[in-house]
C-alpha cells in the first residue's frame, strides 16, 4: 500500500430546461450548435448531480480513469467524456509546467463518483447536470483558474446543453462563429434573484428512455428538414432577442409566448425530419390543452409549456399563479403524477399527483 496523498474535490451542478431550444450541430466533433439557446436553471434542492473527483499517485496506472455513476461502473471511453478529460488535463499540465513545485496531478488516474438526487428513471435529462458537475469537479481538483464561461466550453463538448448548467438563473449559450469553437460558450443573462417568482412544474408523462436520442435526432433534422433552415436563420434569432428582453423586463406574457412558440417550432422541425421524429404523445398534447385552458380562464398568460426530446412537460409560471396552474393541472389530469420544482432561489414545490398514460 502506498501512503501517497489522495487529492479530492466535490461539486454539484443543476439541471436546466431550455426556453429557446438548442437543436442542430454544425460540428458534431466539437459539439458546435447551429443556433444559440437560452435556459432556466432549476433548483439544486430538487434536481442536481453531485460529483466527487479524486486522484493520487497511488492509484494504479493500469486501472486508468474510472466513473461510478449512481453506484454502477460507467463507461467513460466515449469521445465526449474523453474530450472533457483531455482538455482539463491539458489545463492542469500547463499550470504544472509554469510552476514545477505543483504536484503532477495531470499524470495521475482520475476516479469520479457521481450521483443524481432524482431517479434516472424519471426520464429527465441528466446529461446536462452530469457533464457540468464532472467538469467542475475536476477543475476544482486541478485548481484551475478558468471562469465558468471558459469551463462551459469544456462541458459543451460532453453534451451541448451541459454548458448552460455551469450557471444558475437565466443562461444563454452563444453559438459563436469560430470554427475551433473558442467562442461557443454560455453566459448568465440574469441571476435567479432577478426574477425570484419564476416556478417550474414538471409533468412526468413517461419514465421510459427516449426513442431517438437528442444527438442522432438533431443530426437527422439538420440533414433532412427544410423547415429547420427557417428556424435557425429567422425564428431562433428573433426568439433569443425577445426572450432576453422579456427576462430583463420580467415580462411573463412575452417570456411565456416565446417559450411556447419555440417549443412548437422545435417539435415542428422534428415532424418535418424525414423520417419524422415524434417526441410528444397524447398526454403531452393534453398538457398543452390544459395550459391553453388555464390561460383562457385567467384571461391572461399565466402558464407556459415546453417539451424537450421526450414527452415530459415543463410548465413555467409565477409564484402568485400557483393555485391557478397547479390546481388546474390537478383537476385536468385526475390521478396523474405531478412533481413541481421551484426555480433556483425559491422554496420547494412538490405535489403528489400522478400522470401516466
Ligand atoms: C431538446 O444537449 O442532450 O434538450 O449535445 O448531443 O448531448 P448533445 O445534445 P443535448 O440536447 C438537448 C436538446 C434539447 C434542447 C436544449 O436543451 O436546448
Amino acid at each position: 500500500m502506498s501512503s501517497e496523498k489522495v487529492y479530492r474535490a466535490s461539486t454539484t451542478a443543476p439541471v436546466n430546461i431550455a426556453v429557446v431550444k438548442y437543436w442542430g450541430k454544425r460540428d458534431a466533433k466539437l459539439n458546435l450548435p447551429t443556433n444559440s439557446s437560452l435556459s432556466v436553471t432549476l433548483s439544486q434542492d430538487d434536481l442536481r448531480t453531485l460529483t466527487t473527483a479524486s486522484c493520487s499517485a497511488s492509484f494504479p496506472a493500469s486501472e486508468g480513469d474510472s466513473l461510478l455513476l449512481n453506484g454502477s461502473p460507467s463507461d467513460i471511453s466515449g469521445a465526449r467524456t474523453q474530450a472533457c478529460l483531455r482538455e482539463l488535463r491539458a489545463r492542469r499540465a500547463a499550470l504544472e509546467a509554469a510552476d514545477p513545485s505543483l504536484p503532477k496531478l495531470s499524470t495521475y488516474p482520475l476516479r469520479l463518483v457521481s450521483e443524481n438526487n432524482f431517479p434516472t428513471a424519471a426520464g429527465l435529462a441528466s446529461s446536462a447536470a452530469g457533464f457540468a458537475a464532472l467538469v467542475r469537479a475536476v477543475a476544482n481538483l486541478y485548481e484551475l483558474k478558468d471562469t465558468p464561461s471558459e469551463l462551459s466550453k469544456i462541458a459543451r463538448q460532453g453534451s451541448g446543453s451541459a454548458c448552460r448548467s455551469l450557471f444558475g438563473g437565466y443562461v444563454a449559450w452563444r453559438m459563436g462563429d469560430k470554427e475551433d469553437g473558442t467562442d461557443s460558450m454560455a453566459d448568465q443573462v440574469a441571476e435567479a434573484a432577478h426574477w425570484p417568482e419564476m416556478r417550474a412544474l414538471i409533468l412526468v408523462v413517461s419514465a421510459a428512455k427516449k426513442g431517438v436520442s437528442s444527438s442522432s435526432g438533431m443530426q437527422q433534422t439538420v440533414a433532412t428538414s427544410g423547415l429547420f433552415q427557417q428556424r435557425i436563420t429567422t425564428v431562433v434569432p428573433e426568439n433569443m432577442a425577445i426572450m432576453e428582453n422579456a427576462i430583463a423586463e420580467r415580462d411573463f406574457e412575452k417570456f411565456a409566448e416565446v417559450t411556447m412558440r419555440d417549443s412548437n417550432s422545435f417539435h415542428a422541425t422534428c415532424a418535418d425530419t424525414y423520417p419524422p421524429i415524434f417526441y410528444m404523445n397524447d398526454v403531452s398534447r393534453a398538457a398543452i390543452r390544459a395550459v391553453e385552458a388555464i390561460n383562457e380562464k385567467a384571461g391572461r398568460t399565466v402558464a407556459a409549456y415546453t417539451f424537450d426530446a421526450g414527452p415530459n412537460a415543463v410548465i413555467y409560471y409565477l409564484e402568485k399563479d400557483t393555485e391557478a396552474v397547479v390546481g388546474t393541472f390537478y383537476h385536468a389530469l385526475q390521478g396523474a403524477d405531478i412533481t413541481g420544482w421551484k426555480n433556483e432561489s425559491i422554496k420547494e414545490l412538490k405535489c403528489g399527483i400522478s400522470l401516466d398514460e
